[in-house]
């Protein structure tokens, strides 16, 4: 039988390609959203799938979406939103909802997923989509980068918890992608350029690059590694120190150089 697979926030960007990759490769897909026509659009596109339309925040709704198609083997647990505002503007009600999706949605997908695969004796995989944000905080991102720091560290706690019933769980944090909630930064040819340059790979992420990580983390190929943040970012991360000013006499290089 076909491994069957739950990517929720699967109607757009870097989960709807998450959700064709895992297509591709065979998987049974349900593609969860809350948006009921992004849902719709993504799994007509698919091969084996199905539309799930519920809130990751909302349990029941999620229980209802697990009774529909069935506990899969793979959970990526992927629906996130940000809200631009610097945090002495920030409105709590932007603040609760960004912890709602991205923190608690993830665990109580997470615990409905576990806790059938446990009651039905079998293993699985789960992974959870962060943020290179959760590791750098991102310019007034408000409660976006703790909530992407918070997912890596509740990566790591599923991962102690349900790792002796068969179940893994990894993390991966995107850097900046050209695809999804990063469109209206990416507009800006300029912020754009940019962007692109000042990585160390030289181009912008894209919802592939994500797709095949995830996906890899969830194969078998990947069956001891647990708990772990694979950072997919082109080497952004790293640069922390580059832009920092350094004497060339020190590094032995030429002025001009
Ligand atoms: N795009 C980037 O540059 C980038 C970078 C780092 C991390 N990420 C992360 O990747 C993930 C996907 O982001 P994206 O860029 O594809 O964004 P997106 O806005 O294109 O997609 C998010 C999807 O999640 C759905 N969604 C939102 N709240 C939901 C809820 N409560 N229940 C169910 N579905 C819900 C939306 O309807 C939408 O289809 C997010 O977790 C995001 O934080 C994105």
């Amino acid at each position: 039988m076909a491994r069957s697979i739950i990517v929720t926030g699967a109607g757009t960007g870097i989960g709807a390609e998450i959700a064709r990759q895992a297509a591709a490769g065979g998987y049974r897909v349900g593609v969860l959203d809350l948006d009921e026509a992004a849902a719709r659009s993504t799994a007509q596109s698919l091969p084996d799938a199905e539309a799930l339309v519920a809130s990751t925040t909302d349990a029941q709704a999620v229980d209802g979406a697990l009774d529909a198609f069935g506990t899969p083997d793979v959970l990526v647990n992927n629906a996130g939103i940000v809200r631009f505002r610097p945090l002495l503007e920030h409105p709590e009600a932007d603040w609760r909802a960004v912890v709602d999706v991205n923190l608690t949605g993830p665990f109580i997908c997470g615990r409905a997923v576990a806790r059938r695969l446990i009651a039905e004796g079998r293993t699985g995989s789960i992974v959870n989509i962060s943020s290179i944000n959760g590791i750098a905080p991102g310019p007034n991102s408000g409660a976006y980068s703790p909530t992407k720091a918070g997912v890596i560290q509740l990566t790591r706690q599923m991962a102690i918890e349900w790792g002796p019933q068969g179940i893994r769980v990894n993390s991966v944090a995107p850097g900046i992608i050209d695809d999804g909630m990063s469109a209206p930064v990416l507009a800006d040819p300029e912020v754009r350029a940019t962007r692109s340059a000042r990585t160390p790979s030289q181009r912008l992420g894209t919802a592939a690059d994500i797709a095949q990580a995830a996906l890899w983390l969830c194969s078998d190929d990947a069956d001891y590694v647990n708990g772990h943040t694979l950072v997919v970012d082109g080497g952004v991360v790293s640069t922390v120190l580059a832009g920092m000013p350094r004497p060339a006499s020190i590094d032995g290089v030429a002025a001009g150089n």
